[in-house]
């Protein structure tokens, strides 16, 4: 069994984020018509992927390479009767195979450090038209000065995290306009997220009690909650808004 996934399963969110951060990056985006195309990459159980289909006229191709997520997202799109309006594929964000310069709009929240910031941002520019927005959350510092703690996490987990000013340069030498940016408030890592994930590691603890691999993974997890609760004014996620240029 995989432990990781155990932890992770059914829970309302993969990543931090809520429907209102979703929405704010989404009013930095033209208008799409119902002719508009959005690729959600890496779209977990999908909370923002039905944000997006019930604050736009848009199609959206919602992609993941989790089958259990994606048949949580199938259930929220009958529930909520848009089967015509998005469409989930099981398929990986290093070789997408889509036509080029088809889609309107490209999301991806806390997703594109499995690729690296620069490497996605570069990667799929190709896959939206001219004038198309790319949003993508990822994980930033948010000061100069990082504490030892969360500097030895991310240089373990994620080495390329970086500062919001350096991403945004990224952002420009990578075919983009930077459009607008924010940092995603502390409340939506906890709700729909860490709470979740904390009740789920301490029913895993009392069901897996002495067995030394499980008792590893779960404070490993644990760990990084901890972190967050210690450094948040260190790192964050930060929604960056941007225009492909023309
Ligand atoms: C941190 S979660 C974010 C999920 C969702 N966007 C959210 O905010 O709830 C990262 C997601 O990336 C997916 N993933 C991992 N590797 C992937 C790959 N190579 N291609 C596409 N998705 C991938 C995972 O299954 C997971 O759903």
């Amino acid at each position: 069994m995989d432990i990781f996934f155990e932890i992770h399963k059914n829970l309302p969110r993969e990543g931090p984020g809520d429907s209102e951060a979703t929405l704010k990056a989404l009013s930095f985006v033209p208008e799409l018509g119902v002719d508009g195309r959005i690729l959600d990459i890496a779209c977990g159980p999908g909370m923002q992927t039905m944000d997006l289909a019930e604050n736009s006229s848009a199609t959206i191709e919602a992609l993941d390479t989790h089958e259990p997520f994606l048949k949580a997202l199938e259930k929220k799109i009958n529930d909520g009767g848009l089967r015509h309006r998005i469409r989930t594929r099981k398929h990986s964000m290093f070789n997408l195979d889509y036509e080029e310069e088809s889609f309107d709009l490209i999301w991806s929240e806390g997703a594109i450090y499995i690729m690296g910031f620069e490497k996605g941002l570069r990667a799929w520019g190709k896959f939206l038209k001219p004038g198309g927005h790319m949003v993508v959350s990822e994980v930033s510092w948010l000061k100069k000065e990082i504490s030892n703690e969360p500097r030895a996490f991310w240089g373990k987990h994620y080495p390329e995290i970086g500062t919001i000013s350096k991403n945004i340069k990224i952002i420009e030498h990578s075919g983009y306009i930077p459009v607008a940016h924010f940092i995603l408030p502390e409340e939506a890592w906890w709700k729909f997220y860490y709470t979740p994930m904390i009740k789920r590691i301490e029913e895993l603890r009392m069901k897996h009690q002495g067995e030394p691999e499980w008792e590893s993974t779960l404070d490993e997890e644990l760990q990084e909650v901890e972190l967050f609760r210690n450094y948040s004014s260190e790192y964050g996620y930060a929604f960056y808004i941007m225009k492909k240029i023309q």
